[in-house]
């Protein structure tokens, strides 16, 4: 694993690295016979339609890397794409004819909507996608199942959190979890995932007083925050397990400089490139912790294998429903 990581915390490793592209390959193994299988009874692959509303440089990246990797698996894609100037109401007929769509499996509208549709435009998309295809988990049906425990499609990162400490054979039940980070998309559902697994757990904010403290205290320490290298050595309890879920590109050498030092290999990566990936966390925490994901390499590559996940299971489950 050491040769994919180009520094970043696991440069300074003397905590384990937990390896998220391993695991998302894996992952993926495990899927393919089951998207074969549903083709084959189905006589269609499973199907993921797609929305990618405006010219955000980082959801073209994602939506890219989603559809290439469901290609790569057999799984069907319809992305439809709309300019930043249209109307919501635009956005909202491509949500219908994907729900009224049988061939359709799962849809995912693409975050952030462009601005000109609306503050509310991201929650009114989320309302109507329907439950059974929301691959993402982000509508108000998957949020409630989830805060209730019952099964249903929950959203691909803190899944894949999930996935990565189960893999490590990580213990959670009776452990004090602390997640920085309080989104729809991440921090929320990642509490309670942790929640249902018996762990404690606290969430932190912008507004939590004292902050390094509390996240010292922390057997499983989660960084969903999105600021470059916030989580310090001085966050991180001895030995505890570390997650960063941070991918924040630094375009400024000094910030390189400061966060990885003159002599890393971020920083060699800098000078040839212009830009690198910074996670939430510090280098200097893997000092401390006994365990911790790389950016990139770690939590990354799991939120889309989640998501090809997601697709073939909301697949199989529309079929046994008699949809699709
Ligand atoms: N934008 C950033 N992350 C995500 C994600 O997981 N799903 C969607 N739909 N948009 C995003």
């Amino acid at each position: 694993m050491a040769a994919a990581i180009e520094g970043g915390a696991a440069e300074r490793a003397g905590a384990r690295i937990l390896d998220g592209v391993e695991l998302a390959e894996a992952i993926r193994e495990r899927l393919a016979p089951r998207v074969e299988a549903f083709a084959g009874v189905a006589g269609r692959p499973p199907t993921l339609g797609l929305l990618l509303a405006g010219d955000d440089p980082g959801s073209e990246i994602y939506v890219r890397n989603k559809i290439r990797q469901s290609d790569a698996l057999g799984i069907a894609t319809d992305l439809r794409r709309l300019p930043a100037t249209a109307p919501f109401r635009d956005a909202l007929a491509i949500v219908e004819e994907f729900n009224a769509a049988d061939a359709v499996d799962g849809i995912l509208v693409q975050s952030p909507l462009p601005p000109g549709m609306g503050a509310d435009a991201e929650a009114r998309i989320f309302d109507a996608i329907s439950p059974a295809k929301d691959v993402d988990g982000f509508s108000p049906v998957s949020a409630g199942r989830l805060v209730q425990n019952r099964t249903g499609l929950v959203p691909c990162t803190p899944a894949g959190v999930m996935a990565l400490l189960d893999h490590a054979g990580i213990e959670i039940s009776g452990r004090r979890a602390v997640v920085i980070g309080r989104s729809d998309i991440v921090g929320k559902p990642m509490a309670l995932l942790l929640l249902h697994r018996h762990a404690t757990v606290t969430i932190c904010h912008s507004r939590t007083a004292d902050l390094p403290r509390v996240a010292a205290a922390a057997d499983i320490l989660v960084a969903a925050i999105g600021r470059p290298a916030l989580v310090t050595r001085d966050f991180v309890k001895p030995g505890a397990t570390v997650i960063d879920v941070g991918i924040n590109t630094l375009t400024e050498r000094q910030q390189v400089v400061a966060i990885f030092g003159p002599g890393s290999r971020k920083l060699a990566a800098f000078e040839r490139r212009g830009r690198v990936l910074a996670g939430d966390v510090h280098p200097d925490a893997a000092e401390v912790a006994g365990a911790i994901t790389p950016v990139p390499g770690g939590v990354g590559p799991l939120t889309i294998a989640q998501l090809l996940s997601n697709t073939v299971r909301a697949a199989e489950e529309r079929r046994r429903a008699g949809a699709g």
